[in-house]
């Protein structure tokens, strides 16, 4: 991390509540070791316990606190509970990252019959995010400040055929976070949502067309992440997110084409890989 990242994410974080979804690996394990190094107070959410005790030992090991409640956020009680007892156990958080997420690469042809593929995808990025950020955001707007940042993603820009499901339930949390943030702004709370580029982690590893395509260290994800968290942004995209956005405006037939040939790379490339 560059020092004035760390030193910026000390000023704002350090001694104060941070939670960070998905922070049992990837780019929310890299998040909460860059926000551990900075000081901040860290509670750590995902579903695998002892996943999350690791990078929390990692988190103390370097002089950061950290502490771990395991949950499954597709279960919107079970989230909106951890919700209730880090509002009740923390001081109000200075920042969330609604960082969780699951990925489902399936095109509609073969998705007959399998509906629970998007209540998975939105349970999980959306339905359970809601629900934790619900029992968290009073206490943040009482508190008169705080930050919330979405792991989103730069397909969000374009169409992509076979993502639906994932897509569609990033955009559902991305809309809610606009809309909210609409609510929380005059209170000092700001929501926001970074549009993220491919990142190697266990997410896109199973798809073979990734393995040669250019794509960002988890550690730079979380940059992304971390920057996004210092400002006050709506929304964060890489510029030829928003370029590639305006030509699927102008040009949809276009976008149409340049999206199923790259399905068709991916397609004969999971067959090679
Ligand atoms: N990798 C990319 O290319 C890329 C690009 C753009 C955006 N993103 C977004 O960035 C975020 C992080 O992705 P990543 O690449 O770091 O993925 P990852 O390595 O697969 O990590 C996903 C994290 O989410 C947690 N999680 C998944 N399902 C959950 C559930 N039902 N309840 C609670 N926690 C759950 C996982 O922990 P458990 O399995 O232990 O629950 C893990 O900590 C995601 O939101 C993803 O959509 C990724």
């Amino acid at each position: 991390m560059t020092g004035s990242l760390e030193a910026r994410l000390r000023t704002r974080f350090g001694g104060r509540t941070v939670v960070v979804t998905g922070g049992s690996r990837g780019i929310g394990a890299a998040a909460a070791r860059m926000l551990g190094a900075a000081g901040a107070d860290l509670v750590l959410l995902a579903r695998d316990g002892a996943a999350l005790e690791s990078v929390a030992r990692e988190v103390r090991a370097a002089g950061g606190t950290a502490s771990v409640l395991p949950v499954e956020l597709r279960d919107a009680v079970a989230a909106a509970e951890t919700g209730r007892r880090i509002a009740a156990e923390c001081s109000p958080p200075a920042l969330v990252l609604a960082n969780a997420g699951h990925s489902i690469h399936r095109s509609a042809g073969a998705s007959v019959g399998r509906a629970h593929d998007a209540e998975r995808t939105l349970a999980t990025s959306y339905t359970g995010h809601v629900a934790l950020l619900l029992e968290l955001l009073p206490a943040m707007r009482a508190a008169g400040r705080g930050r919330v940042v979405a792991s989103s993603t730069a397909a969000l820009a374009v169409p992509a055929p076979g993502w639906a499901a994932y897509l569609a339930a990033k955009a559902a949390l991305e809309r809610w976070l606009r809309d909210v943030d609409a609510e929380t702004r005059p209170d000092g709370v700001t929501l926001g949502s970074v549009r993220l580029p491919l990142v190697r982690t266990a997410m896109s590893a199973p798809t073979a067309a990734y393995a040669e395509a250019r794509a960002l260290t988890p550690e730079a994800a979380a940059r992304m992440l971390l920057r996004a968290s210092l400002g006050r942004r709506r929304l964060v995209q890489p510029w030829w997110g928003a370029a590639a956005s305006l030509t699927a405006h102008l040009a949809p037939g276009l976008a149409d084409g340049v999206a199923r040939g790259w399905e068709r790379r991916l397609a004969a490339a999971g067959k090679r890989g």
